[in-house]
């Protein structure tokens, strides 16, 4: 793909405001000499206003979810997008996120442009199990690991059952939740049909990747081990007997 293309699909402007950028040799190699628009250079090499350019095509990447943010790109309020560099809004092939967190829930958000690997990860085939914190507003009841683990479970307005999904109690208002699957709202609703209410949502890892130390609201880039990590079938992410 053409140089001009491939810095206009990363979101810099359009092929004609990459050109003005060209003329007036805001694009250079990474020894300041200024490139042209038929160069052919290496992604690495490319730098724009002294800048690296921004990730290629294939990007994926974690983000620490604050409470607040909406998981759309066209929201009244703040939007996990908001957390990225504006630019990223623009790339083609478009940058989602893998999945949504509701606007309450913190913690582990992907995102990459690679669709096939979103639909891998989201497929129910892949079984990439999800891990969330919990906080509740009441007691467990101490019934809830052995409900949630039934397969039998019905969350209202639903035809099939839940799949078997492994409880942890940590204290008497905190539980971790391990999740195959990814129902609207799952978390929330099934504890809602265990009687109890979510007062805080948090979830700790994807597959084999956690946040790790990953400040909240920050975000970085993912190597093909991490992303590898998410499709570990063990789903540990640091959490022995994980399943
Ligand atoms: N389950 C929920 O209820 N909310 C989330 O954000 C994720 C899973």
């Amino acid at each position: 793909m053409r140089l001009v293309k491939r810095i206009a699909n990363l979101g810099y402007g359009s092929r004609k405001e990459v050109m003005r950028m060209f003329r007036e040799g805001r694009i250079t190699d990474a020894a300041g000499e200024v490139l042209y628009a038929d160069d052919a250079v290496e992604h690495d090499a490319i730098r724009v206003d002294g800048e690296p350019l921004d990730p290629p095509q294939g990007l994926a990447l974690m983000l620490y979810k604050p409470v607040g943010y909406t998981c759309s790109t066209k929201d009244a309020g703040r939007l996990v997008y908001d957390l990225l560099p504006p630019r990223f809004r623009l790339r083609d092939p478009i940058l989602s996120s893998v999945g949504r967190l509701d606007r309450d829930t913190s913690g582990l958000l992907l995102f990459t442009d690679d669709g096939g690997l979103l639909h891998r990860i989201i497929s129910p085939r892949a079984n990439v199990v999800k891990i969330y914190r919990a906080t509740l507003a009441e007691d467990l009841r101490g019934d809830e690991a052995a409900l949630f683990a039934s397969g039998t479970l019905m969350l209202e307005s639903e035809t099939t059952p839940l799949a078997p999904a492994r409880l942890d109690v940590l204290a008497p208002r905190e539980a971790r939740l391990h999740l195959g699957e990814g129902r609207y709202h799952q978390v929330r609703r099934m504890f809602a049909a265990a009687g109890n209410h979510v007062v805080a949502l948090h979830r700790e890892a994807v597959g084999g990747l956690a946040l790790g130390d990953l400040a909240p609201g920050t975000w970085r880039t993912l190597d093909a081990n991490e992303i590898a990590r998410v499709f570990d079938s063990s789903g540990s992410a640091g959490h022995p007997g994980s399943t």
